[in-house]
C-alpha cells in the first residue's frame, strides 16, 4: 500500500500506558541525521533514561492531561509513523530560554516523521490535530523554534501556517548560534 494514500493512518492523542511506544519513536527521532539540529538532547542521553522518565513524559502529554498533548500518526500494524507535542506556556511564566511568556500559548516540540512518510501530507495532518487541541484549550497563539539550517522543517511549518516572528533564541553553541521562532496566531 502506498504511503501517500490518505487514510492509511489514524491521527490521535497518546495514552499514558503507551510510554514504550513514546520511547521507541523518540529514540528513532534522535537517530535522524538531522537530530543535532532538530532536538536539544542526544540519543545517548535519552537511551539511558529510566522507565519512570518515559512513564511520566507520556502521562504528562496524554489524553486527559491539560498541560501538554502529544499526537501521533498510527499506521498499519499499529506502527507509530510520526509525532509532535504541544506544550502549554502560561502567561506570566518564564520560558525555557529565560524570556517572559506574555500570552497563554502553545509551544510545539518533538516534531518527527519517519523518513518513508515524509512529503505524504502526514506532517500537516499532525499539525492540524495539534492546533485543533491548542485552540480548543483556549491558547492564543502557537509557536515553535527551528534551526536556520533545517530548511525542510521550516518548509513544513510554513505549510502548516507558521511564519517567522523575527525573534531568535540563543543556543548553547556560542555567539551566533541561534534558532528561529515561528508563530501561528489564532
Ligand atoms: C521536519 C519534518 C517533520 C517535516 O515533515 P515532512 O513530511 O518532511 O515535510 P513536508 O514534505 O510536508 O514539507 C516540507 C516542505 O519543505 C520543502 N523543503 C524541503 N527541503 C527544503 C529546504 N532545504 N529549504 C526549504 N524548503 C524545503 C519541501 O519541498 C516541502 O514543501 P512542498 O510540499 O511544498 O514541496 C520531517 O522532515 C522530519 O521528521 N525531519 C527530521 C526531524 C526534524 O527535523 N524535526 C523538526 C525539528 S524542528
Amino acid at each position: 500500500m502506498s504511503a501517500s494514500v490518505p487514510g492509511d493512518y489514524v491521527i490521535r492523542s497518546i495514552r499514558a500506558e503507551e510510554w514504550p511506544a513514546v520511547k521507541e519513536l523518540r529514540l528513532r527521532a534522535l537517530r535522524d541525521p538531522l537530530a543535532h539540529l532538530a532536538y536539544l538532547e542526544t540519543y545517548d542521553d535519552a537511551a539511558t533514561r529510566p522507565d519512570t522518565y518515559w512513564q511520566e513524559r507520556a502521562a504528562r502529554a496524554s489524553e486527559g492531561a491539560s498541560g501538554a498533548r502529544q499526537v501521533v500518526a498510527v499506521g498499519p500494524g499499529g506502527l507509530w509513523l510520526g509525532t509532535l507535542t504541544v506544550l502549554v506556556e502560561e502567561a506570566g511564566t518564564t520560558d525555557w530560554y529565560g524570556s517572559p511568556v506574555e500570552r497563554r500559548q502553545g509551544h510545539v516540540v518533538g516534531v518527527f516523521v519517519r523518513p518513508e512518510w515524509r512529503g505524504s501530507g502526514l506532517t500537516k495532518a499532525l499539525f492540524d490535530a495539534g492546533l485543533e487541541w491548542a485552540w480548543a484549550h483556549g491558547l492564543e497563539r502557537v509557536r515553535l523554534i527551528v534551526h536556520p539550517d533545517n530548511g525542510r522543517a521550516q518548509g513544513a511549518y510554513r505549510k502548516a501556517g507558521f511564519v517567522p516572528s523575527g525573534r531568535t533564541v540563543p543556543l548553547a553553541g556560542g555567539p551566533g548560534d541561534h534558532e528561529l521562532e515561528f508563530v501561528l496566531e489564532r
